[in-house]
């Protein structure tokens, strides 16, 4: 990703090592573990120093004396990992105090003032994003800091993609939930924005969705950008919210929460359904393992209307982050409605993981399709281990219906080897659908069109060669830690496995089999790197093809730490994450039980222009 920031929120800042009693911070030890910092200087930050390991202190904020909100942060007691930024620019003018609350008290009031945050706390005017990790990708999105999981309230609106994540601005970790803002005219270059929602009293700001409003519905103005999310405190509930500059800032609707119910209800997905002249809005009712369908004139008032899903598809977790949408099968002149069901934990190869329904919509039931026995079939819309909550942008141009997911799983997300920032998201993708050998109707993911864009000279480019027993190598680019995209058709002829192995030079290695008789694609990543972190980690996972044909196509998308390999045009696809201790440098093939031939070998080197 190109990091920039707004010019308010840009530019840079010497992060101090040491600093005892800063400029501009009062500190009071009021217990052994209770401070009160009141902010006097009138720089833009307060720089909090954060200890990745140590548990949440809590801080208060007071304005003018009054409780302002509450954030927590895993203030540093030995050791500084990393600094995150507190704005005070809003404050100005006013007092401004934190009473703070550190988790573990200390024996005395002395011990507790030589914590790692009290000597390092200060005020500065800018704050440092230029990235420092090695796995950070390139050319996907990821936040300039902090923790990231869900891409929510995404909307297409002139000429601008705008991405919203849940985001943690006070540290890598889940916490403090907002709704981060990045943007993008190519879903490439990103900017990222001040964060467009944070938590109020009603609680955090949960994951949900945006809708553009043209004939004022919801009474906010004529196409002003509606927004729901879920406000999570104590119990869930549906928040409402508008903004009338395009999604810059929101304001809050006083009527909220607009949605409550008794069981834990989440994520909801909005849309206008053309023909009865009513807002849809589908809610994850997530221990109940089924979605819910509301409609309104409004968006105001909603009408609870039919639930979908009691013992369908993949039930082993809870369903979270729905999405509906219709889109043509192919060139058949058929339309079909694609209900996205993203589930945590009983995912195909563990933990988090989307599935879909293919089916029917009236504009206030869902129905899904069912196979030949009569059952309604769980497909999966990505095959890896890393992709999750995935949703679309609403409004898309083009009619396109354009998806990105979270390129992480909530078995290890928190675990992973970085620390400035924490996870990514998928590349974008567009969903098609298509008819698969079994009559049964899939949706393909297909890379972004944008994303040719990326790409520098080839710097591997073969017409075809024999794929035999020997190993064949080819070398990948060096530039820019090795990302690259990797293009090349695989016509296995007799052999059984056409075994592809990505590896570099201290012995990590990705082995990618393409078993033509299963007519599976399966991704190894047991020795890809860095894998100890958590048991959960390396894993092996599999796609199958889903039409006739033995050929298979395959467009390979590696960045410093994700590989995603698209095959058949999308049709199926594999997001997995991958630590490698050095860039991977080279490819080889083998064949095992008969020779095997590869086409069109194009391997280009990437970077972001
Ligand atoms: C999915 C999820 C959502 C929720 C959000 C909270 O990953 O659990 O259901 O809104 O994350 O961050």
């Amino acid at each position: 990703m190109k990091i920039t920031l707004k010019a308010t929120v840009a530019a840079m800042v010497l992060l101090p090592v040491s600093v005892t009693a800063a400029d501009g911070v009062d500190i009071e030890h009021l217990g052994t573990n209770n401070t009160l910092v009141r902010v006097t200087g009138d720089s833009k930050y307060l720089i909090l120093p954060v200890q990745e390991s140590n548990d949440d202190a809590r801080i208060n904020v007071l304005v003018d004396g009054k409780l302002d909100r509450t954030i927590n942060v895993r203030l540093a007691k030995s050791k500084v990992d990393y600094y995150v930024p507190f704005d005070v620019e809003p404050y100005k003018g006013h007092s401004l105090a934190l009473t703070v609350t550190t988790s573990q008290g200390r024996n005395s009031v002395r011990e507790a003032k030589d914590d790692a945050c009290w000597k390092n706390i200060c005020m500065a005017d800018t704050f440092d994003v230029s990235n420092r990790e090695k796995y950070r990708p390139a050319y996907h999105h990821t936040p300039l800091y902090g923790w990231m999981n869900d891409p929510n309230g995404m909307f297409y609106k002139d000429g601008v993609w705008h991405l919203y994540f849940q985001h943690n601005p006070f540290g890598s970790k889940w916490q403090n939930l907002s709704w981060g803002h990045s943007s993008s005219t190519d879903l490439i270059h990103w900017k990222q924005h001040p964060e467009a929602i944070e938590p109020d009293g009603l609680g955090m700001v949960f994951s949900g969705s945006c809708a553009i409003d043209p004939k004022n519905t919801a009474g906010f103005g004529e196409n002003a950008v509606v927004g729901m999310y879920t406000s999570a405190d104590v119990s869930q509930m549906q928040s409402l919210v508008w903004s009338r500059d395009n999604g810059e800032t929101f304001e809050i609707y006083p009527g909220n929460p607009v949605i409550t119910l008794e069981s834990e209800a989440r994520d909801p997905n909005m849309f206008w359904y053309e023909p009865t002249g009513e807002w849809v809005l589908v809610l994850a009712h997530a221990l109940e393992h089924e979605m819910l369908v509301f409609t309104s004139p409004d968006m105001k008032d909603w009408t609870l209307r039919s639930r979908f899903g009691k013992g369908l598809g993949a039930q082993d977790g809870v369903w979270e982050c729905p999405d509906l949408f219709e889109l043509p099968v192919g060139d058949t002149g058929r339309k079909k409605w694609v209900l996205l069901c993203n589930l945590n934990p009983g995912g195909i190869f563990g933990g988090s993981a989307t599935q879909y329904f293919i089916g029917d919509f009236d504009g206030r039931q869902f129905t899904a399709d069912t196979d030949a026995d009569g059952k309604v079939p769980t497909k999966w819309l990505d095959y890896g281990k890393d992709h999750y909550a995935t949703v679309s942008w609403s409004d898309a141009p083009d009619d396109r219906r354009t998806v990105i997911g979270w390129m992480s799983n909530w078995q290890y997300a928190a675990e992973v080897p970085t620390m400035q920032y924490r996870s990514a998201n998928t590349l974008p993708r567009d969903i098609e659908l298509f008819e698969g050998a079994d009559g049964q109707i899939y949706a393909a993911s297909v890379p972004s069109p944008k994303l040719t864009a990326l790409r520098d000279k080839a710097v591997v480019k073969r017409a075809k060669f024999n794929i035999g027993t020997k190993n064949k190598t080819v070398y990948l680019p060096t530039a820019n830690d090795g990302i690259c995209e990797i293009i090349m058709d695989i016509n296995p002829k007799k052999a059984q496995n056409v075994v592809m192995t990505l590896r570099n030079d201290v012995g990590d290695n990705v082995v990618m089999t393409y078993d033509a008789v299963a007519r599976t694609l399966s991704f190894d990543r047991r020795e890809s790197g860095e894998v100890g972190f958590s048991q959960e980690f390396p894993a092996v996972t599999e796609a199958p093809l889903l039409t006739d044909g033995d050929n298979l196509s395959l467009r390979i998308f590696i960045d410093r730490s994700s590989i995603e390999v698209f095959g058949n045009n999308g049709q199926f696809v594999m997001t997995n994450l991958v630590f490698p201790n050095k860039p991977y440098s080279t490819l080889t093939f083998r064949a095992e039980g008969g020779t095997a031939k590869a086409d069109n070998l194009t391997i280009y080197s990437l970077s972001i222009k």
